[in-house]
């Protein structure tokens, strides 16, 4: 599993939890802090990546190659094994630490080298669906194969969903929520519930990253934070910047989207949300929930539990889905939406 460097224990206590539950039991093999991936052994598949909050990636480990400092290539084409036959794709990869970035330059050398050989060998353009080869460079001495099952593993390289700073945002917090709504709506969902004519409000909103990225989709933003808005934001004829406390304000109307950035104890805000869900002032809720140095685990499942207590005592029918994203620092996403049918969505980590 690939993970944010520093998170490596709560990614690798979180899969082995996930998979007790599932009757599997894994050993955690390897979870060094800083490394930016964990290493499982057990008789169980790989996690739903989609499943997991720490995990970026999720893979089955094929094999373990030690590399010499000449002829790279051989030695990992003889630690291939026979099945699958035929990869969709394969990947390079690296941690994303700074030793993992030094690697670049010598993994854009190799992977033409790889293409080739693995074509040659007609184990390279299977269906676009099948199975894709992972070789992951821990470092430059050890490649590691793997194989992503596209229903279960992150489609991006690395398991980062890259984007590009917009020009014109005020923060770079916009990306966050671009990446957020990536990660937990479909295209389909996105069209659905992010459009022109939609209203929202954003709590915590200065600088205005959040409200700016909302506006870029059409909705009209109550932006409410005592802090000052930047560059066009803080002109734009849809936003209604209010100087007030976000965990007081509530709309006169119902709006379809809330989204909430506060920096405060993860409970209060997850409390925060699911109220404004259950009193009907919103439909969708996308917050952060910034987490305690030290007890992360515990004070995330905590503040789930009590979302999902207020919910069910007022039987609401509901998605949770929970990730820790690229942009995440010391925090995690959540979305929380009402539904009208019950759903079971990839993205949902329900316990
Ligand atoms: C991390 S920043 C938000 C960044 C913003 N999402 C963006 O994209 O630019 C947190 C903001 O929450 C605001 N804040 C904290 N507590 C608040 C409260 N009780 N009411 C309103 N705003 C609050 C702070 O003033 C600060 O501007």
């Amino acid at each position: 599993m690939y993970c944010r460097p520093g998170f490596e224990r709560d990614c690798a206590q979180e899969a082995y939890l996930h998979a007790l539950r599932q009757g599997a039991e894994l050993r955690i093999a390897e979870a060094v802090e800083n490394s930016g991936y964990v290493r499982l052994e057990g008789r169980a598949r790989a996690p739903d990546w989609s499943a997991l909050v720490f995990a970026r990636q999720a893979l089955s480990l094929l094999a373990m190659v030690e590399l010499p400092e000449r002829d790279r290539l051989t030695p990992l084409l003889d630690a291939l094994p026979a099945q699958p036959a035929v990869f969709a794709d394969v990947w390079l990869e690296m941690p994303d630490t700074n030793d993992g970035k030094a690697l670049s330059a010598f993994t854009r050398r190799f992977a033409p080298l790889l293409q080739d050989a693995l074509i040659d060998q007609r184990r390279l353009g299977g269906r676009p669906d099948g199975p894709r080869l992972h070789v992951f460079f821990p470092d430059k001495q050890r490649a590691w194969l793997a194989l992503g099952d596209p229903r279960l593993s992150a489609p991006w390289p690395m398991g980062i969903l890259r984007l590009r700073m917009p020009p014109d945002a005020p923060s770079r917090s916009a990306l966050k929520l671009a990446e957020a709504f990536d990660m937990f709506l479909s295209a389909e969902d996105q069209q659905r519930y992010l459009h022109d004519g939609l209203r929202a409000v954003d709590l915590g909103a200065a600088p205005g990253g959040w409200t700016w990225q909302l506006l870029r989709r059409g909705l009209r933003v109550i932006a409410v934070d005592n802090g000052p808005l930047k560059g066009m934001v803080a002109e734009h004829p849809w936003v209604t910047h209010l100087r007030t406390d976000g965990f007081r304000f509530r709309p006169d109307r119902p709006v379809d989207w809330v989204v909430c950035d506060m920096v405060e104890k993860p409970s209060r805000v997850a409390t925060l949300m699911a109220n404004w869900l259950i009193g009907d002032h919103a439909r969708h809720a996308m917050f952060n929930l910034k987490l305690p140095m030290k007890k992360r685990q515990e004070a995330l499942e905590s503040a789930l539990n009590d979302i999902e207590t207020l919910m069910q005592a007022h039987d609401i029918r509901y998605r949770l889905s929970v990730k820790q994203l690229y942009h995440d620092r010391e925090e995690v996403t959540v979305y929380l939406g009402r539904e009208a049918r019950p759903r079971r969505n990839g993205n949902s980590k329900r316990r």
